[in-house]
C-alpha cells in the first residue's frame, strides 16, 4: 500500500501548473459517446478516476485511444452494450454520467446504483426525476437503474436541490430529446458550463449554463469535436492553501482566476496576499494566518471540495474559526486525524469549531477521502517533523502527480511502499 511521507516545516515556493478539471472531464468523457463520430479531448488530468471511467467506456464497446497523457480520442460508434458494469460504478460514482449519455443517445441505459460514499449519503433522486420528466421509464431492478424510453421529449424541470450531477446528467439526456427543456434551479459550477460548452461544440443547443436556468433545444444528433477541458479549480485551490499553511509563496498557473474567487477571498481574509494574473494566481503568506468563518455553498459560494483544506489552514491560524458544511453531512471525518497532529477541533453537527494552535506536529494519519487526504498532506507540509499519510489511493483519484508537483515547490515528500523506504527518507532528511 502506498503512503506519503513528508518532512514538514518548509515554506512552499515556486510555480506549479494545474491540470484539467477532473469533475468536468468525468462528464465530458461520458458525453463523448453521444455521437458516432470521433471526439478528441485535451487537457485531461491523468488521475485514477479518469482512467477508471475510460475503462468503463471501453467496457461498453466504445473505442478509446490515449493519444498522450492528457489527450484521448473516443469513438462511440461501436457501443454494443448499454449496461455499465458494477466494477466501475463501485470505483467512481461519476460513472452515473453514462446514464444521461446512453439514455440520450440510445433511449436506454442500465447503470448500477452508485454505492454510499464516505462523505455522506448521496442520493440521485433528482437525476431520476429529470429522466422521468424527459419521458423515460426509470426502474430500479437488482441494484441497477434502468432508464428506457420509446421517445424522449423536452420538459420543464425544477431541481429540488442544487445538484451538479443532476444538472449535468439531465442536460446530456435533454441535448438529444426533441423539443425544449427548461432546467430550473440548476447548478452553476464552472464544470457545468464546461460540459454545456462541450455539448454545444458537438452541435447541441444549450443556453444559460452558469445561471440557474438552463434552456436546451433538443437536436437530432451530435457530431465530432475537439475540446480542451478547463483547469481544475479544486487542484488550484489546494495548492493555494498549501502555500498559505506553509507560509509560502506559490504561483499556480494555467487557472481561470474567476473560478477561484471564493478561495481567493477566504485566503485574503486570513491574511494572505493574493495576486491575480490572466491565467495564474500568486499566493503569499508572510505572517501568521488569522481566523475566519466559512460555510460551504453551491458555486459561486465556497466549495465543499475546499472545506478540509481551509480547515487545515485555520487549525494553525490565530483565533477561533467556525467551518460549516452545508452540502455533505459527513465531511469532517478527517478532523480526528488533524487532532492527532495537535489541532484543536470540535465537530458539532455540521460545524467544526477550530481553536488555532501555534503549530501542528507530524504523526501517522490516514486519508478518509480525496479532498481530506489532500488536506492532511497540507497539514503534514505545515507540521513540525515527519508525517505519514496512509490510504493515498484516495488522493490519487483526483490529483495528478501530487507529490511531484509539491516537490517542485521545495516540499520534502515521497511516495513510499515499505518500511525500508520510510527509513531511507528519514535518514535523508535527517
Ligand atoms: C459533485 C462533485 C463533488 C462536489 C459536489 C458538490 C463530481 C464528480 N463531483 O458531486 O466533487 O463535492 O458536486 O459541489 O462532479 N443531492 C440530492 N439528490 C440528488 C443529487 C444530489 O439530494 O439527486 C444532494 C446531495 O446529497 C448533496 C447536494 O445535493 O447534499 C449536492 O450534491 P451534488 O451537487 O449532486 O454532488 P455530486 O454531483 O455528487
Amino acid at each position: 500500500m502506498e503512503q506519503y511521507i513528508i518532512k514538514g516545516g518548509i515554506p512552499l515556493v515556486g510555480e506549479v501548473d494545474i491540470a484539467g478539471a477532473k469533475n468536468a472531464a468525468l462528464a465530458i468523457l461520458a458525453a463523448a459517446i453521444m455521437t458516432d463520430e470521433t471526439i478528441v479531448i485535451d487537457n485531461l488530468p491523468d488521475v485514477r478516476d479518469i482512467n477508471v471511467l475510460l475503462e468503463a467506456i471501453s467496457g461498453i464497446g466504445a473505442i478509446v485511444t490515449r493519444v498522450n497523457r492528457s489527450t484521448v480520442k473516443i469513438n462511440g460508434s461501436t457501443i454494443s452494450d448499454v449496461s455499465v458494469d458494477y466494477e466501475y460504478i463501485k470505483k467512481i460514482r461519476a460513472s452515473y454520467y453514462l446514464l444521461g449519455a446512453l439514455l440520450g443517445k440510445y433511449k436506454h441505459a442500465e447503470v448500477p446504483l452508485p454505492g454510499g460514499c464516505n462523505i455522506g449519503s448521496r442520493p440521485i433522486d433528482q437525476h431520476l426525476k429529470g429522466f422521468k420528466a424527459l419521458g423515460a421509464d426509470v426502474d430500479i431492478l437488482h441494484g441497477s437503474i434502468i432508464a428506457k424510453a420509446e421517445n424522449l421529449h423536452g420538459s420543464h424541470i425544477y431541481l429540488d436541490v442544487v445538484s451538479v450531477g443532476a444538472t449535468i446528467n439531465i442536460m446530456m439526456a435533454a441535448a438529444l430529446a426533441p423539443g425544449r427543456t427548461i432546467l430550473e434551479n440548476a447548478a452553476k459550477e464552472p464544470h457545468v458550463v464546461d460540459v454545456a460548452n462541450f455539448l454545444n461544440s458537438m452541435g447541441a443547443n444549450i443556453k444559460g449554463a452558469g445561471t440557474d436556468v438552463i434552456r436546451i433545444k433538443g437536436v437530432e444528433k451530435l457530431h465530432k469535436t475537439e475540446y480542451s477541458i478547463i483547469p481544475d479549480q479544486i487542484e488550484a485551490g489546494t495548492f493555494m492553501f498549501a502555500a498559505a499553511a506553509t507560509g509560502g509563496d506559490v504561483t499556480v498557473r494555467n487557472v481561470i482566476p474567476k473560478h477561484l474567487e471564493a478561495t481567493t477571498a477566504k485566503l485574503q481574509e486570513i491574511g494572505c496576499e493574493v495576486e491575480e494574473f490572466d491565467d495564474a494566481v500568486r499566493v503569499r503568506a508572510s505572517r501568521r494566518l488569522r481566523r475566519t468563518n466559512v460555510k460551504t455553498l453551491p458555486y459561486p459560494g465556497y466549495p465543499t471540495d475546499m472545506q478540509p483544506q481551509i480547515t487545515v489552514a485555520l487549525s494553525i491560524a490565530k483565533g477561533t474559526s467556525i467551518v460549516t458544511e452545508s452540502i455533505f453531512e459527513n465531511r469532517f471525518k478527517y478532523a480526528d486525524e488533524l487532532c492527532r497532529m495537535g489541532a484543536s477541533i470540535k465537530v458539532k453537527g455540521n460545524s467544526a469549531i477550530i481553536d488555532g494552535v501555534e503549530k501542528l506536529t507530524g504523526a501517522r494519519v490516514s486519508a478518509p477521502d480525496l479532498r481530506a487526504g489532500a488536506a492532511l498532506v497540507i497539514a503534514g507540509l505545515a507540521a513540525e517533523g515527519i508525517t505519514i499519510v496512509d490510504d493515498i489511493v484516495y488522493i490519487q483519484r483526483g490529483y495528478e502527480d501530487f507529490e511531484g508537483k509539491l516537490r517542485s515547490l521545495g516540499a520534502e515528500i515521497e511516495k513510499v511502499t515499505c518500511e525500508k523506504e520510510i527509513q531511507k527518507f528519514r535518514l535523508r532528511v535527517g
